[in-house]
């Protein structure tokens, strides 16, 4: 099913995101900053069981070769400030900008090459200098670069940059690795962290923050092997992104044009999806950038470091090529919420029917309710099982109910509730995404059976206790 097809509305998700505690404005007692956000305790869950299944696919447990042996990747945590000077080497202090326009009556502020997707303040909407009074002024360059400045005394030599990508501390540690670790060419250098870009225009929730984190490799590679490594990336990075649940059909790649290439790049293809607000279009998630030899190339002239590589065998020096997967990790929450959410109407009485897509606008046929669920894939999910003891004023049930959720809670996060009518708190798991409910009831106090509950069919099914942690741990993996 398409994000289209399901209409998920970004307001309704982004109301939700608030209320379970997905995502919040960052400094929202304070009115908040545009650009900013938080991730509250479920978001923060989210977005490290993603980041962890990228690091596991990049480092832990790489891709094989043609040959069935596993790549060469190691990770690194680099500084998110580093002398200024690699900044200038990498090209961001003098060509890390976006053109930007304003409208001096309005003083509303546009991104020069998107104008045509904004819409002037003024009522009616139009397009930003459609109206008589609109005075937009000439574009002009904005860098995108937050600076700070290192140490007690501010001027220019103690100025500073926050990172603007992940990507240049790799290959400023480049030769480090290479003197201390016993890779060799091809190899890649991983790297997840926060960065910073001080957009002019920050929106659409968090697709375009201030502060985001990115989830960057770069591939050490032979010139001449180079387009053969960009092929690789491609369909492999296209796979790690369908292997995260998200519908083939949301997902596409599109190849930049040459007058759109970064400053550094040979070539670029975009991963892209399928974004509410940018249906029917699509927004970037990724990008797979061939770089050459341009960052290596740079570093050695400003620093006057060699970083040419020799090969052991044959002798042969060069300046390694470099293709570069380039994601968005905050970006990729965004990605996952999108396509998790879904509105259903479901029978009232949790009997048969099952869960049907609720018709937009309408209300629920009669007997059945409204239910949203976000339907991550297990793996994903920050909460794998809620246990639900079926009475809260009857302490053998709540006993049996915790010496479960403990046994759980060993290999998982879970959630207990006793609080409510059962079938809220189905309702409350389902629309944080928990893939199993677990109720201990009458019976299970005489049998040492539970019921086991999927989130998605909503079908239950009575499983022995001595088997659950096995039968969950089967449903997450699925
Ligand atoms: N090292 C290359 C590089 O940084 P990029 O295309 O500028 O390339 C890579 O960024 C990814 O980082 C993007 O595809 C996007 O997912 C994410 N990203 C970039 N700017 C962002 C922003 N302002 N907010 C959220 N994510 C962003």
């Amino acid at each position: 099913m398409s994000a289209n097809d399901k209409r998920v509305s970004l307001e309704a998700l982004v109301s939700l995101c608030k209320r379970r505690g997905f995502i919040y404005p960052a400094s929202e007692i304070y009115g908040g900053i545009n650009g900013f956000w938080d991730y509250g305790p479920l978001g923060v869950q989210l977005k490290n069981n993603i980041r962890d299944d990228w690091w596991r696919h990049m480092v832990e447990s790489p891709p094989l070769d043609e040959n069935g042996e596993p790549l060469q990747i190691v990770g690194l945590d680099s500084s998110i400030i580093q002398n200024p000077k690699a900044w200038v080497a990498s090209g961001h202090v003098g060509g890390f900008n976006d053109p930007m326009v304003d409208c001096k009556a309005c003083k509303a502020r546009f991104r020069a090459d998107q104008i045509d997707d904004y819409a002037c303040p003024r009522k009616p909407s139009k397009k930003p200098g459609e109206y008589d009074q609109c005075k937009l002024t000439e574009p002009r360059e904005f860098n995108l670069m937050f600076e700070t400045y290192v140490g007690a005394i501010k001027d220019d030599d103690s100025r500073a940059y926050l990172r603007p990508e992940t990507a240049q501390g790799i290959f400023l540690n480049y030769k480090n690795i290479l003197d201390t670790t016993r890779v060799k060419i091809p190899f890649g250098v991983a790297q997840i962290g926060k960065a910073f870009r001080n957009e002019v225009t920050p929106r659409n929730f968090v697709f375009r923050s201030r502060e985001f984190e990115q989830m960057e490799m770069e591939w050490f590679c032979h010139p001449d092997e180079a387009l053969k490594w960009y092929a690789f990336w491609k369909a492999e990075r296209m796979r790690w992104w369908r292997g995260l649940g998200i519908d083939e059909s949301n997902l596409r790649f599109r190849d930049h044009e040459p007058d759109e290439l970064a400053h550094y790049s040979d070539a670029c293809v975009d991963v892209e999806y399928l974004y509410p607000f940018t249906a029917p279009n699509f927004g970037e998630l990724e990008g797979l950038a061939h770089r050459g030899c341009f960052d290596l190339t740079q570093h050695q002239e400003h620093s006057g470091q060699k970083l040419e590589y020799i090969d052991q065998e044959t002798n042969e020096r060069y300046m390694p090529n470099v293709i570069e997967p380039a994601a968005g990790l905050t970006r990729g929450v965004l990605v996952i919420l999108c396509e998790a959410y879904a509105e259903e109407w479901v029978p009232k009485d949790g009997s048969d029917g099952g869960p049907q897509p609720a018709a937009p606008g309408a209300n629920p046929p009669d007997g059945y309710e409204a239910r949203t669920v976000m339907k991550f894939a297990p793996k994903l999910a920050p909460i794998k099982v809620a246990v639900f003891p079926l009475l809260k004023n009857k302490p053998e049930l709540v006993q049996k109910s915790r010496d479960v959720f403990n046994e759980l809670r060993q290999h998982w996060p879970c959630f207990f509730d006793q609080t409510g009518a059962i079938g809220r708190r189905y309702r409350r798991q389902d629309e944080i995404g928990t893939p199993f409910g677990v109720t201990i009831d009458f019976e299970s106090l005489e049998d040492n059976t539970v019921t086991l509950r999927d989130r998605d069919t909503m079908q239950q099914e009575r499983v022995a206790i001595r088997e659950l942690s096995a039968r969950v741990s089967a449903g997450l993996q699925a």
